[in-house]
């Protein structure tokens, strides 16, 4: 029996309607670019398989880093141990984090480094003895699927039907150059109603709403502004950390640095699930006490598990390699030039790019989930290419390691899209 027939026995998939859409694509093999199926057909992976594996599938460097560490030491438990791994990451993680992120503290994925950034925050204030409870968000921002994450997105089918059990947020729109003094007037009217205890935000791009960029000025100026207030700031770089956007993290770009930063996605290469939560010395300050419940008792088994912390390491290695940052410039300087030849195109209602991320938006109604979206992702994958259009957006976010050949081929899939839309 064939693995996408066996898989419909017993496996329940995530963001699927098993009634309307039963079957998956069964993989056997990835490296490289290319995901292989079990017939055997080739696709190239031309989102990193979310964001994750950027520097290839299967890097033989990570892979051997990871298995190098697992003959040495699988797993001990966090809380009462520490080890080299994770030593070794933080000390290579905080050399290229912006300069003020002075700790490092280890969670599963991108949902719990979001979770653990709001515990921390509320509980900072608790600590202090100050009662703040109100989350300040970007409207249509996307930060994961647990509680707290799922109560700072913007509201979807994903948080639905949990909006009566989610924390308090007020939600402001994203800077576009021209309305930030409105942001700004709407921020002071919330931070004068409100006792607030942190605004977070995917810095310059939203990735689930569609790959939207927003003005750095004006988000430079929200961020001044809430630091004024003492309103905790708290860069979600799940999706734009590492490399994605030219700079190692999308914050580099602003200013205004973090009081806390949420990593996760390429941290481990897409080889092992890892995340971490980062803050400044500030932060970490306000849980140190005589009293033992002033400690952050927020903590996931597998914290800073060895392994994944190898791959973390052989990560970061690769990030910093010459070789993998001209790669960046390459495809950043080809996304421009791709950019430039559709921009103009009738069915093309907007285009943009910012590192190895490059976004169009088709002049089409699309509904997330709809049939066009259906459409489009057969029709790429019928030309070896995936592609997972958002909405009307079709993004590309390929590994550092894409041949031009390759990145060509998404490039005329997408141009030839256009036709059927
Ligand atoms: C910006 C951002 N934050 C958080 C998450 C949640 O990460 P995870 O799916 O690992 O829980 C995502 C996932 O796409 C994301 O893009």
């Amino acid at each position: 029996m064939s693995l996408k027939a066996r898989d419909k026995k017993h496996l329940w998939h995530p963001l699927k309607q098993h009634q309307l859409n039963p079957d998956s694509l069964a993989i056997v093999k990835a490296k490289g670019c290319m995901l292989t199926d079990e017939d055997g057909n080739q696709y190239i992976d031309a989102i990193s398989s979310w964001y994750t594996c950027m520097y290839g599938h299967c890097n033989d460097y990570i892979v051997n880093a990871t298995y190098k560490q697992m003959q040495q030491l699988d797993h001990v438990m966090f809380s009462d141990f520490t080890h080299e791994p994770a030593i070794q990451l933080s000390e290579a993680l905080i050399k290229i984090l912006p300069q003020n992120q002075n700790k490092i503290y280890f969670n599963d994925n991108g949902s719990t480094a979001v979770e653990a950034g709001i515990k921390m925050a509320l509980q900072y204030y608790f600590n202090k003895g100050e009662k703040r409870s109100l989350f300040i968000a970007f409207e249509d921002g996307f930060h994961g699927d647990t509680f707290g994450a799922m109560s700072v997105s913007g509201l979807s089918v994903y948080n639905g039907p949990f909006e009566n059990f989610l924390i308090k947020v007020k939600r402001i729109p994203t800077p576009n150059g021209a309305n930030h003094k409105a942001i700004l007037n709407q921020l002071k009217s919330i931070v004068s109603k409100h006792n607030v205890a942190g605004f977070i935000y995917e810095p310059i791009i939203q990735g689930a709403a569609g790959m939207k960029i927003h003005n750095i000025e004006g988000l430079n100026s929200i961020l001044e502004f809430l630091k004024t207030k003492d309103v905790l700031t708290i860069a979600d770089e799940v999706m734009t950390g590492f490399g994605k956007t030219g700079e190692h993290f999308a914050s580099n770009y602003i200013e205004t640095k973090p009081d806390i930063m949420c990593l996760s996605k390429a941290l481990t290469a897409g080889l092992l699930p890892m995340a971490i939560t980062s803050c400044t010395q500030a932060i970490y300050n306000g849980f140190l006490s005589d009293d033992m419940a002033k400690g952050f008792f927020h903590c996931h088994t597998y914290s800073a598990n060895p392994v994944a912390c190898a791959a973390a390491i052989a990560g970061i290695e690769l990030l910093t390699s010459e070789e993998i940052e001209k790669n960046i410039k390459w495809i950043s300087n080809s996304h421009k030039t791709f950019s430039d030849t559709i921009k103009h195109h009738p069915k093309v209602k907007a285009t943009r790019h910012i590192g190895v991320i490059f976004a169009l938006d088709i002049n089409a109604k699309m509904e997330r989930y709809g049939s066009l979206r259906d459409k489009l992702l057969k029709f790429f994958m019928d030309r070896g290419v995936f592609l997972r259009p958002l909405g009307n957006t079709i993004y590309i976010q390929v590994p550092y390691v894409i041949t031009k050949q390759e990145l060509q081929k998404v490039y005329d899939a997408i141009t030839e899209a256009l036709e059927i839309v």
